[in-house]
This record gives structure tokens, sequence and C-alpha cells, in this order.
């Protein structure tokens, strides 16, 4: 098993996207064990990042605003960093069919820019990337492993695959040690809920937190994995504490999938609000999810000693890592 504590007391790490969801959550774990926090993010307007996602740890990180975009910035940033998280990333896939070049320049372009500054400033770091199931598109079977056909369905997921591919290259001919973890939906505290085009699950929360309808597709049968926060962040410590994930990518998961009217029915019986808009018949509860997710309206944490999935869209692979050893 890695030593977590013992690996990142004093190291040296930078975390692109830290003023974001899954960045500052994964910052504050950081801070905790010990190491030496950089967070760079851009704090682009309708983007995640905000300086209140850092709030109580603010004087225990350094933040430079700065964009991943820039080579010379970059160059400058990865020095002295031992770990470097890629989280900075345009996320949502609306956005990317609207806009694709600027997904295109963030989730594509950007991520060799922070690989040639590695590659010629800072070769020994290690870089964890943050993929994504989207680049499976339409799922051929249940559960999804990591030899399921890659075939993103829209702009940002086609970037997204380019993206973690030049980590696996850089790593396999540059020697810049990389790997990918592809995660499914995550939630938690921090989580954007001001407009509906990061994914749903923060938009529906939000719609029950205001006593608001939740409209949903169909009869709502249909299926996601989630992962919460703080077990998508133990991946990625896990992952960069590890020299035997270098080179690989793997998924990020919960524990179960869950339907959608299922999720507004757990949503709305804890806050007693709201109207599940289409699904049909009671929905059927999950006591586990239905921890996770009053853990989630009652910010910023779970109830203690509520379960948590640790991450196992691919079981035996991400549960592997921690049994994996440092090297
Ligand atoms: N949230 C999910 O369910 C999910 C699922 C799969 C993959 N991911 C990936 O995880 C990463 C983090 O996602 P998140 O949910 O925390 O989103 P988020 O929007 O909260 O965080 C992304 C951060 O990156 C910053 N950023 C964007 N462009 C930048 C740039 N050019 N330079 C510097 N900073 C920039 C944003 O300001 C923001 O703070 C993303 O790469 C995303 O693709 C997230």
């Amino acid at each position: 098993m890695i030593d977590l504590a013992a690996f990142y007391r004093g190291r040296r790490v930078l975390v692109t996207g830290g003023l974001g969801f899954i960045g500052s959550n994964l910052a504050r774990r950081l801070v905790d064990l010990g190491a030496d926090v950089l967070l760079v993010d851009s704090l682009i307007p309708d983007y995640g990042g905000h300086l209140f996602n850092i709030d109580g740890i603010e004087h225990r990180v350094r933040v430079n605003v700065a964009d991943v975009r820039q080579q010379s910035t970059m160059n400058y940033l990865v020095r002295d960093r031992e770990v470097i998280f890629s989280l900075a990333g345009q996320v949502s896939h609306i956005d990317s069919m609207r806009d694709p070049f600027t997904d295109l320049e963030i989730n594509c372009r950007s991520q060799l820019t922070i690989l040639e500054a590695c590659r010629h400033n800072n070769a020994a770091a290690k870089v964890v990337y943050a993929g994504t199931r989207q680049v499976y598109g339409k799922p051929e079977y249940l559960p999804v492993d990591e030899r399921h056909l890659v075939r993103p369905t829209d702009v940002n997921g086609i970037n997204k695959v380019a993206g973690e591919y030049y980590h696996l290259v850089y790593n396999h001919v540059f020697g810049v040690r990389g790997c990918s973890l592809r995660l499914t939906n995550v939630y938690g505290p921090r989580q954007l809920v001001k407009h509906n085009r990061q994914g749903f699950i923060g938009w529906f929360i939000r719609l029950v937190i205001e006593g608001r309808d939740v409209e949903i597709f169909g009869d709502g049968s249909q299926v996601r994995d989630f992962v919460y926060v703080d077990d998508a962040a133990e991946a990625f410590l896990l992952a960069g504490a590890s020299e035997t994930t270098n080179g690989e990518v793997f998924n990020v998961g919960g524990d179960e999938p869950v339907a959608h009217r299922d999720l507004v029915g757990m949503l709305v019986d804890i806050r007693a609000a709201g109207a599940c808009g289409s699904s049909t018949g009671r929905p059927r509860r999950s006591h586990r999810h239905r921890q996770f997710l009053l853990g989630l309206l009652e910010f910023p944490k779970p109830p203690a000693g509520a379960p948590r999935g640790l991450p196992k869209g691919s079981p035996a692979r991400l549960l592997s890592i921690g049994d994996l050893g440092a090297s």
C-alpha cells in the first residue's frame, strides 16, 4: 500500500484548474497531507473556478492566476514541481459544440503546452491527467473497462482523448511520466451549479434545493455512474504517488449505476421539495446513494460513516493502484 502522507509531505505539487471543483477538493487533501501546493487557474468566467473554493486553505497554498495555454508561463510554473495534476479544462460538452476551437485550445493544445514545458524544463515531473469516460461514447458492453473502444461523440470527447494520448506518448517516448484517470460523473462540494452546461447532477441539485421541478428525459431509466469528489481526489493522489500507473489509463467511477429517476427521487426525498417531471412510479431507493446525496445537500461533507464508493469503474485496476506500491 502507498503511504500517501509519507509521499506527499513536503512534496512540490502543481494543480492546474486548482480553483475549480475537483482541483480545489484535491488541493484540500494535499494541504492536509503537508504538500507544497501551487494552484494554477485562469478563472475564466462561467467555468467552475472561484477563489471561494479554497476558502480556509487560502494561506496554505500558492495561487497563480494564469492560463495553461501560455507556453512561457507554463515553462516557468512547472520548473520545480514533482507531481503535476492536470485538471484545467473546458468541461462543458454543450460549449464544445458551440465553440469547438476554444475546446481544442484548452483541452487539446494546452496539454501539449504543459507536456512540452515539462519535457524541456522538468522532465522528471509526474503528470496525472483528468480524462473522462466520455471518450467511450455509447457503451458496447457494461461495465465499460479500459479496453473498450474509444469512440467519442462530441468535440469535447475528441479533444479530451487527444489530450490524454499526448500524456501516454510523452511517457513512452520522452520519459515524462504520465497517466490518465477517466472520470465518470463527479459530484460533491464546490461543484458548479450556476448553470446547466457542466453536466446534469449539479443542476438537478440546484433545482431541488430551490424547490423547482426537475425535468428528465423519457422515463428516466437511463443509468449513470457517479463518483464522489473525495474518492476522485484519492484516485489522483494514488496515481500521482505510484510508478506503476505510468503510461496507463484508469476508469474512475462509483459503486453502482443510478437511474436518473432514482437520482431525482432521492434528491426530492431528501429535500422534500420539487417534483420529478417525467418519472413514472415511485423511485427505487438506494440507501447508499441516499447517504451520498444527503452529504452533498448538507454541504460540505457527507455524514460520518457514510459509505463511500471507492473508485470502482474498473474495479480490479483502480482499487489496485493503492496495492501496487510506489515503485
Ligand atoms: N466533473 C466531472 O464530472 C468530470 C468528469 C470527467 C472529467 N472531468 C475533468 O476534470 C477536470 C476538472 O473538472 P471540474 O469538474 O473540476 O471542472 P471545473 O470547471 O470546476 O474546473 C476546471 C478548472 O479549470 C480552469 N481552467 C479552464 N481553462 C483554463 C485555462 N486555459 N488555464 C487555466 N485554468 C483553466 C477553470 O477556471 C476551472 O477552475 C476537467 O479537465 C474535466 O474535463 C470532470
